[in-house]
């Protein structure tokens, strides 16, 4: 079975209600692998070469995060300021090179409403400009950058809305590796070849 790994970066996950029930979702998948991330770091440095093996282990990647101050926690910067760096910049040929097409997707959960992350809203800028970074990281690493899951008003949401947002997560998910594991079926190019 193909592997959907999660790397969630929560800086207080105890206090955590959306990206809580987001991860308890997730988790019902047998393809998933879920890394609480501070818990491994809490005091903020990064093991990258465990964690450039944890990537080239994975068929799919996810980051998960709460959006804080129109960005990352900073563990996740300083995560992918040493894992990006290790493999990209110091063992290219051993661990950059083997990123190349493996699929990225950010799943951010926001307080703020969608309305506002607009030219006229209140934040001013769109979700997509504000994780351009982000993107551009994922470009420069070969990764492959899949339509962001995100969940807006997330302070806000009572049980049964984050509870449906968490079955939204799990059924992109689950058709993310179905998908992926279609492709990768040799079957499929018989299919093709034959057909
Ligand atoms: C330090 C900090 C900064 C935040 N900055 C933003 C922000 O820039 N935009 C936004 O929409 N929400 C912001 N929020 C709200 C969080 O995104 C929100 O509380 C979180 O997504 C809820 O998820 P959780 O229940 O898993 O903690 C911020 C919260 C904190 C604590």
């Amino acid at each position: 079975m193909s592997k959907t790994l999660i790397l969630l970066f929560h800086p207080d996950l105890a206090r955590s209600r959306a990206n809580a029930v987001l991860a308890a979702a997730a988790l019902r998948l047998p393809e998933v692998e879920l890394i609480d991330v501070h818990s491994l770091y809490p005091d903020g440095g990064v093991d990258a070469g465990a964690e450039a093996d944890r990537l080239l282990s994975a068929d799919r990647i996810v980051l998960q995060f709460p959006i804080h101050w129109y960005s990352t926690p900073p563990l996740l910067k300083a995560w992918q300021d040493a894992v990006f760096t290790r493999m990209v910049y110091v063992h290219y040929k051993t661990e950059g090179r083997l990123l190349a097409g493996k699929p990225l997707l950010v799943a951010a959960t926001a307080g703020n409403v969608p309305e506002a992350y607009a030219p006229g809203g209140a934040n001013r800028f769109t979700m997509a400009e504000l994780l351009r970074p982000l993107e551009a990281s994922a470009h420069r690493c070969g990764l492959s950058w899949q339509p962001p899951f995100l969940v807006y008003r997330a302070d806000k949401r009572d049980e049964l809305s984050l509870f449906s947002a968490g079955r939204d997560y799990a059924a992109r998910l689950d058709a993310w590796g179905r998908a992926g594991e279609a492709e990768e079926d040799p079957r499929r190019y018989l299919v093709e070849a034959w057909g």
